[in-house]
């Protein structure tokens, strides 16, 4: 999907591209869409449901449910809201509310898709029943297990039969399993620790689907993963659904896995940017750039320069970046890419994705975050 606001952008040089902007390297992004696709092709198990947090976007979600993905997780109604209007027709919300405005929103947009949501107390269901009665449809439930995340979720054993009991006996929701991802285990930077992290994971929702089956529930979904354990989880066989999504991007946080030989996981690259402009050299071995806390993200540290060993961030405030210069001096308008920390916060403060391919802009597709208008690029 391309705005025809965007359209102005295409075919023009990257030089052409106003600074700061959020740009998409497209072969790498293509690479690492192509290599979790064919890793979890269509009708194979588990199968892949890409988180959408990280892009926001129903283009890039119709690009993974082409190439094999059952649909998408989202975090918020909102996130979910644009995926069902932009055309996705499976939509999980990884997480649980006890906002009725919220659920009859979900309930809504049951009516034009599968809406599916994690439970973690008789209240979420209590509600959710309420609101997909009144909009006389049907609501997805899974039940959350804390698998290490200590944040949602149920204890692993005995504590989800009660859950899913008054899921199966709520007229308008259908139970479908466990919500079981753990954000812990994604950014353990060495191998040997995430693979026990997993197992960990895999012997709690054991000893849950084991608790659900001596009580006679049928479990048919257990979702979880992420980019950094996607391989490791799939191969224990934990999950019918893996849900990476930073996989497409990556980011300077993930760039620091480390694979079972100890040397930098690189399968997935780098393929987001936000590019900026150098706008002062005034300062002997230093330079500012026109990026800052209001364009790149800063929760997992400073951005990093992509591509040239001789400039390092060490200052960053609201619109400017201030890099150490090693080498010869950069030049008044020259252009830097960087490297956020996290990929997700980066992109939440965009309104479009630059793709960039060959030196020229191929594709702009905007951001979508629900009630924010995206102004012409
Ligand atoms: C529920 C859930 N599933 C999956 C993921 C994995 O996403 P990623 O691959 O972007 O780390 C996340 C990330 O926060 C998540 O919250």
């Amino acid at each position: 999907m391309m705005t025809s606001q965007g359209r102005g952008m295409i075919g023009r040089s990257i030089d052409e591209i106003d600074t700061p902007a959020l740009v998409v390297d497209l072969d790498a992004f293509e690479r690492n869409l192509d290599l979790m696709a064919r890793r979890f092709p269509a009708g194979g198990q588990p199968v892949l449901r890409p988180h959408a947090k990280p892009h926001k976007s129903p283009a890039i979600a119709a690009m993974q449910v082409a190439r094999g993905a059952i649909g998408v997780c989202c975090q918020t109604v909102d996130e979910a809201q644009v995926m069902v209007d932009g055309g996705i027709g499976d939509v999980l919300l990884t997480n649980v509310t006890v906002s009725p405005a919220k659920l009859s929103r979900l309930a809504a947009l049951a009516r034009r898709a599968r809406v599916e949501l994690c439970v973690d107390n008789p209240l979420h269901i209590e509600l959710a029943e309420r609101a997909a009665a009144a909009a006389d449809g049907v609501l997805h439930a899974r039940v959350e297990i804390n698998v290490g995340g200590n944040r949602c979720g149920v204890q692993p054993g005995g504590e989800a039969v009660p859950l899913a009991q008054a899921i199966l006996a709520a007229h308008h929701l259908r139970f479908t399993g466990l919500q079981a991802y753990s954000g812990n285990a994604q950014h353990e930077h060495d191998h040997a620790q995430r693979v026990a992290r997993c197992q960990g994971i895999a012997r709690d929702v054991a000893a849950t689907r084991a608790a659900l089956a001596a009580a006679g529930i049928d479990v048919q979904v257990v979702g979880g993963a992420g980019t950094g354990t996607w391989d490791i989880d799939a191969d224990l066989g934990t999950y019918t659904e893996i849900q990476a999504g930073s996989y497409l991007f990556m980011d300077g946080y993930y760039l620091r896995n480390r694979g079972a030989d100890g040397r930098a996981d690189d399968r997935f690259a780098a393929s987001l940017f936000v590019l900026g402009t150098v706008v002062s050299s005034a300062r002997r071995g230093h330079a500012v750039i026109d990026v800052g806390t209001k364009t790149i993200g800063t929760d997992r540290g400073l951005p990093q320069v992509a591509d040239r060993d001789d400039l390092t961030v060490t200052r960053i405030s609201d619109e400017h970046i201030v890099l150490e210069v090693r080498g010869a001096a950069l030049r008044l308008g020259e252009r830097v890419r960087l490297v956020a920390g996290n990929c997700e916060p980066t992109v939440n403060l965009h309104n479009h994705f630059v793709g960039v391919r060959g030196g020229r802009v191929e594709s702009a597709w905007p951001i979508l975050r629900a009630g924010v208008r995206v102004l012409p690029l």
